[in-house]
């Protein structure tokens, strides 16, 4: 197959009101390992379900692995594999049963079932346990089966929708590393979705940040960090808030600050060394400091950067935080 693994041209989709994908245009190359970024509802799970044919596109195009998403749905659905946001493993049956399954929809022979599923299980070390009824497995092995599961058909190109949703940071390094493996080895292109920043940042080669179904940034992790370009020193402020402020805004090094409720963040090279002199500042200016930190960008500080709000916060539920506006002082 010649040109990109994906490619999409103001791809959409309405649901009556809402955009939920607003004129995205995007190309995954062959062999990528992509990740979609983005907080709840941004459109993920819908762009998902319109590349592997579940949903049909208000408007635009999409083009997986050389087919279109809409004329041509067999060819796509035969050259991709998917694991959904919510789980589909039959508990009723045994790993092995339900690859069996899958295997049949798929049109394979007993033959190329039986390689296939060794295959499989193999790749994500369940082989001790294609026996076993799912019901017995944990959160964690039952992702793995499903990952196996849509590897079993050998798809060009394996979409996984929040592959490590709910599950705890052992379990998910441990699918990142599968994740990796079978990119890797087996040369599928991998396209995933997730709201985790650390998962997209070790994972990912590219990612794409997506916020009310539009991509405000698309490059690696390290180049997206690198947007940032700075330390980040978040002050908790008890009180002087606003004295704090006045006696920031001159200094010619910093260079930004955003403030939310009580919370001051600055943008500062070298944030180790900038340290005492900001709390001298605060110390002159009679500033009451409660808590002061500081850590290198990450994906959230560039979401919040494109949005002014917070994904949310790693594992917790709960709405995002409005933040104030972005104010670039150079
Ligand atoms: N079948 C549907 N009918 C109406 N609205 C829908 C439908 N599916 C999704 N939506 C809406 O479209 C928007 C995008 O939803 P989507 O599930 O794609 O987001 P998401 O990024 O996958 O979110 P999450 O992180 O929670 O999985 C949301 O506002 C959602 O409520
Ligand atoms: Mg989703």
């Amino acid at each position: 197959m010649d040109g990109p693994a994906i490619a999409l041209r103001s791809l959409t989709k309405r649901f009556k009101g809402l955009v939920a994908v607003d004129e995205i245009d995007l190309e995954i190359e062959k062999g990528e390992l992509f990740g979609l970024l983005g907080p709840n509802g941004a459109g993920k799970s819908t762009i998902i379900k319109m590349l592997t044919t579940m949903l049909k596109p208000t408007s635009g195009s999409a083009i997986v692995w050389g087919h279109d998403v809409v004329g041509d749905r067999d060819a796509v659905r035969s050259s991709v594999g998917v694991v959904f946001q919510d789980p589909t493993v039959d508990t009723m049956l045994t790993a092995r049963e339900n690859l069996d399954f899958h295997g049949r929809m798929y049109g394979m022979d007993a033959k190329r079932r039986r390689q296939g599923i060794e295959e499989v299980l193999d790749l994500v070390d369940l082989s001790d346990k294609a026996d076993v009824l799912v019901e017995e497995f944990s959160g964690g092995m039952r992702r793995r089966l499903e990952i196996a599961r849509g590897l079993m058909h050998r798809p060009h190109v394996l979409f996984l929708d929040e592959p490590t949703l709910g599950l705890d940071s052992q379990t998910r390094r441990h699918i990142w590393q599968y994740i990796r493996e079978m990119n890797l080895q087996e040369e599928v292109t991998v396209v995933l979705t997730t709201h985790y920043m650390e998962e997209a940042d070790n994972l990912c080669k590219r990612v794409a940040i997506i916020d009310n179904g539009r991509i405000v940034a698309l490059n690696s992790p390290e180049n997206l960090k690198d947007l940032i370009g700075a330390d980040i020193i978040n002050l908790s402020v008890l009180e002087g808030h606003d004295d704090l402020l006045q006696a920031l805004e001159p200094q010619g090094w910093i260079r930004s600050i955003q403030t939310s409720n009580g919370e001051v963040q600055l943008h500062v090279d070298h944030a180790q060394v900038r340290m005492p002199e900001i709390m001298t500042l605060a110390y002159r200016n009679g500033v009451g400091i409660e808590s002061v930190s500081m850590h290198e960008p990450t994906l959230e500080d560039v979401f919040l950067k494109f949005t002014g709000r917070k994904i949310r916060a790693e594992g917790g539920a709960g709405a995002a935080a409005r933040m104030g506006p972005w104010r670039p002082r150079r």
